[in-house]
């Protein structure tokens, strides 16, 4: 069957020795299209391999003959400590990939203490996600085309407990993969908005192939400083950015009273030639000054990436892809040691480094590899 994925294992694959297996193994358990819908980047995905390249042209320069005796992970967060600086990234209908989706992946982050956040466009109501859920949860916001929508989830989010809502500012208009096209994905019918059901409106305005009605009224809806300005008045949830890839950006958002930024492109989804996250990220973080929460995502794969990251600026990072491959293969058991592999990873990498603390993975931690 080509259609369903497969029943995913009830145990931790044994050939899975990196958190990055899981990309591959993750094959085996999706239909072919429903593996290249979430691998896939937008356009030509020039976007999609820079996020790549940026972490693999990057190279590690670790310090000798320090004491990491005392090493941790902990990182502060909107005021809340964490115990390592691993999130999972707001993914859309994890259905797809296994049937208890969202639920499945707050179980394993209820286990491995990462901070998750939850996409308007998950399968599963928000409330029966939190409910599953323990410790630091976002609610990511795609502002609805009524306000009376958009206010309608941010009280949901509020009352479920979540600690603040990430407003993805990056996709206003979905930009189509030409791979998942060719590959002949569609969204099974099954699988639906299970926050939206009620909402009069479609989700997220989505383009059909030899439409080209950008400015002809399609844009009407896609927010503005005034809705974002109207959002922050409107919540007591501290609201942050995701999708920040300029410095002008990044400090006027700050100034505006956001709470904190998500250097991201959307995995190389949205805009296809924009630059690798990884690459944007230390003009941004020289813009905001040191105290400002500036996380990433786009690309991370390994343990290193995260060290990476953290080095050029970052507070910290969000996994997207290899959470749902991961859930594919082994739901929230897959997910859990997914998400045990990479702290491990992290760890062994600021051990090797002489990095006791994520203070101590500084800018000179990590140089260009010589082109
Ligand atoms: C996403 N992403 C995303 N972002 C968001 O803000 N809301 C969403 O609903 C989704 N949905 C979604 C679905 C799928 C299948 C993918 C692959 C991605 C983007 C996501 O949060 C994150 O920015 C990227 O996935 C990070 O890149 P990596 O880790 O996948 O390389």
């Amino acid at each position: 069957d080509t259609t369903t994925p497969r029943p995913p294992l009830s145990r931790i694959p044994p050939d899975v020795l990196c958190a990055q297996d899981y990309e591959a193994l993750a094959a085996r358990f999706l239909p072919a299209p429903h593996h290249t819908y979430i691998a896939g980047g937008s356009g030509f995905e020039g976007t999609l391999r820079a996020n790549r390249d940026a972490f693999e042209h990057l190279q590690i320069l670790p310090r000798l003959l320090r004491d990491v005796t005392a090493g941790h992970t902990r990182v502060m967060l909107l005021g809340h400590e964490l115990r390592h600086p691993i999130l999972l990234a707001p993914l859309a209908f994890q259905t797809l990939a296994h049937p208890q989706g969202e639920l499945d992946t707050a179980r394993a982050a209820a286990a491995t203490d990462a901070g998750l956040v939850v996409s308007t466009l998950s399968a599963w109501p928000l409330e029966d996600i939190a409910a599953c859920s323990r410790g630091e949860k976002w609610f990511q916001l795609y502002f609805q085309p009524l306000r009376d929508s958009t206010l309608d989830l941010v009280r949901r989010a509020e009352a479920a407990g979540y600690g603040a809502l990430v407003v993805t500012l990056d996709a206003v208009v979905q930009s189509p993969s030409l791979r998942a096209q060719r590959a002949g994905f569609r969204m099974p019918d099954a699988v639906r908005p299970g926050n939206l059901l009620h909402h009069a409106t479609p989700p997220q305005v989505e383009l059909e192939r030899g439409q080209s009605l950008i400015f002809q009224g399609l844009m009407r809806e896609a927010p503005t400083w005034d809705d974002l300005d109207w959002l922050m008045r409107h919540t007591r949830l501290p609201v942050i950015v995701k999708g920040v890839l300029r410095a002008d950006d990044a400090l006027a958002l700050k100034a505006a009273g956001v709470a904190g930024i998500i250097v991201s492109n959307h995995g190389g989804r949205a805009l296809d030639g924009v630059p690798a996250s990884l690459d944007a990220l230390p003009a941004v973080r020289a813009a905001v000054g040191a105290d400002y929460p500036v996380l990433l995502d786009s690309g991370i794969r390994a343990g290193s990436d995260v060290f990476k990251a953290l080095a050029l600026g970052a507070d910290a990072v969000l996994v997207g892809r290899l959470q749902v491959f991961a859930l594919a293969v082994a739901g929230a058991l897959g997910v859990a040691h997914m998400l045990k592999l990479l702290r491990e990873e992290l760890e062994l990498c600021m051990a090797l480094a002489g990095c006791a603390t994520l203070q101590e993975i500084t800018a000179d931690c990590v140089t260009h590899r010589p082109a």
